[in-house]
């Protein structure tokens, strides 16, 4: 399967960033809990790197808690400051506000130091699309996120969306895109939805979650699906398309309709809470 992305947005979209990013203390990062590497955009670590990092585990409810676990260690012990969360809800949201202000506190004492009292820290928000940005600075925010200039007609600056005294997001979140180095990371964001399904070939991606599940996670497949998981991929579909009743005209399996089923199932958390990638082994 070939992948492709839009180099003219990212360019764009990067220069928006080289000039947002003198503005803010900190970066906040949501990267995919189930492929936290396949779902950076490497560039990032030179646009922030003079910048206090901070790295959400989103999705992570989807993911693997013994990798979430091993992803966060992984990430620490790159210097990042690191959370896992679900987007979704408010319960991590003061957790993050409190780590936010941790990873900022040279900043803070520095502005002490000055006579600075009460600036706010003013963040970032950057992800790749779908990474769950949206959502999450819509629970973080709340309320606050009413913007006053986004009006027809109203030319927008950039706004800052004000948490509370101490926080402040800049409300032109970067986004950033994944960088296809080899097609395993393009194979990785196609499983968990991050390339539109119609330009992929479902039937190939399904056989492709069914290898790396037989190989990463035995048993969830016999188990989701009361299939023999020890057969080839394509005989595993084979058995869920009966097993689920997807069947066509002639009593056949209906393949493409298994592995639509699979993929969906994987994706929402049906087959189990799944990581696809794993924290490379550091010294
Ligand atoms: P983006 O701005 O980065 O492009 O992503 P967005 O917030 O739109 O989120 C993309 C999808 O991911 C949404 O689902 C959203 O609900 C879901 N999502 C975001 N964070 C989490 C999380 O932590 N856990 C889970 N399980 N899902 C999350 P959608 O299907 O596109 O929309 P909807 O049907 O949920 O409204």
């Amino acid at each position: 399967m070939h992948f492709q992305w839009y180099p003219g947005h990212m360019t764009k979209a990067k220069r928006q960033m080289q000039e947002d990013i003198k503005l803010i203390d900190l970066v906040i990062e949501l990267v995919d809990a189930r492929i936290p590497l396949s779902s950076r955009n490497p560039d990032i670590d030179e646009l922030g790197k003079h910048k206090a990092r901070l790295i959400l585990l989103n999705k992570s409810d989807l993911a693997d808690p013994k990798q979430n676990e091993a992803w966060s260690a992984y990430f620490k012990s790159k210097g990042f400051f690191v959370v896992k969360i679900d987007a979704r809800r408010r319960n991590e949201m003061k957790t993050i506000q409190n780590v936010i202000l941790e990873a900022c506190s040279e900043k803070i004492e520095r502005d002490r130091k000055r006579g600075i009292k009460n600036r706010p820290v003013r963040a970032m928000v950057v992800g790749i699309p779908n990474v769950g940005k949206s959502t999450f600075i819509n629970t973080f925010a709340g309320k606050a996120c009413a913007k006053t200039g986004n009006k027809p007609g109203v030319t927008k600056g950039k706004q800052w969306i004000r948490l509370n005294k101490n926080v402040e997001l800049l409300d032109t979140p970067g986004i950033l895109w994944p960088k296809f180095d080899d097609q395993m990371v393009g194979l990785r964001l196609a499983l968990i939805g991050s390339i539109k399904d119609e330009i992929l070939n479902i039937d190939e991606l399904s056989l492709n979650l069914i290898e790396l599940l037989q190989k990463y996670y035995p048993g969830m497949l016999r188990s989701r699906y009361e299939v023999d998981e020890d057969q080839e991929p394509v005989k595993v579909l084979e058995q869920t398309a009966v097993r689920r009743n997807c069947i066509q005209k002639g009593n056949e399996p209906d393949y493409s309709k298994a592995a639509s089923l699979v993929i969906d199932e994987f994706r929402s958390g049906r087959i189990g809470k799944i990581t696809l990638e794993f924290p490379p082994v550091t010294d």
